[in-house]
């Protein structure tokens, strides 16, 4: 892609998200521009990487850009490039044909791509699906709240999904439903591109099937919470979602969240003031 495609794409998808937050759902826009959208994008060709190894299980065959090869730290510039470019590939994903056909969009990930923080839920719920935002619902909300309360805020961090797409769900017209193996393996990699591309310093994954994208199978959550894992040599400190927190009120499962994050917060060398210590202690 040249740059000032790039540029302009990037400033498109700032202004439109950008609008949503401020709760415009819908705009106008012209039959031909909407063709031209809907056509492939300009671009380089990138190797394909015919399957690779993930925790001892080869996954998916992916066409992957050559960063991902590549040991070389990449320069700002190259991290948006690269980024830009992984966008416009899962925005046209159609790996998972029911999950791609019942999508009102493509929930890729959202905040900042030079962060040192990042955080991967398990897949887009209803809201996430309408807005094309992880973690805008309720869930959200609270996972909102405390990265604002560790001291950052969603522009300052970068949140992802394991799953791209809402998982579908049949001949109902709410609810969720937890991600299959199979639709996990197939999106990974678009998720092992982010974290190559970020690099962040440190990972927190939400609830037990983020742990177990990244992961594969392991002891739980309930085990695996608060204790340090690494994932490509990046620290991952697993942790409960915020929708169980929503679930279960009770001020020591709040607590416990919120002593993993004091963990995180450590491991970046952020500082930390009493009133962060101390936060849930009283009635817990
Ligand atoms: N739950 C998740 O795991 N991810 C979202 O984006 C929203 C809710």
């Amino acid at each position: 892609m040249s740059s000032d495609y790039e540029a302009l794409l990037n400033a498109t998808i700032e202004q439109l998200q950008s609008l949503k937050r401020t709760g415009v759902q819908f705009i106008r826009i012209e039959a031909d521009t909407l063709q031209t959208l809907a056509k492939p994008i300009p671009r380089k060709v990138t190797p394909m990487v015919t399957a690779r190894e993930h925790q001892g299980e080869v996954v998916a065959a992916a066409p992957v850009a050559a960063f991902e090869m590549s040991r070389e730290p990449l320069s700002a510039e190259e991290k948006e490039a690269a980024m830009t470019e992984l966008r416009c590939r899962a925005m046209q994903c159609q790996k998972c044909p029911s999950l791609a056909s019942t999508r009102k969009n493509v929930v890729f990930g959202t905040g900042n791509i030079h962060t040192e923080l990042m955080f991967v839920g398990e897949a887009p719920g209803a809201d996430e699906d309408a807005a094309g935002e992880p973690f805008v619902g309720k869930a959200g909300q609270l996972l909102t709240k405390i990265i604002q309360v560790m001291g950052y805020n969603r522009e300052k961090v970068y949140i992802a999904n394991i799953l791209k797409c809402r998982p579908d769900t049949p001949g109902q017209l709410s609810g969720n439903r937890k991600p299959t193996a199979d639709e996990m393996k197939t999106c990974l990699p678009y998720l092992l591109a982010q974290i190559q591309i970020i690099k962040p310093k440190a990972i927190v994954a939400l609830g037990g099937t983020a742990v177990e994208g990244l992961f594969g199978k392991t002891a739980g959550i309930m085990k695996l919470r608060g204790n340090w894992q690494s994932f490509q040599n990046i620290p991952v400190m697993p942790t409960y979602h915020p929708a169980y927190l929503l679930r279960n009120q009770s001020i020591s499962e709040k607590r416990k969240v919120w002593e993993d994050m004091l963990q995180v917060l450590e491991k970046l060398n952020q500082p930390i003031s009493d009133k962060q210590r101390n936060y849930f202690l009283k009635a817990g």
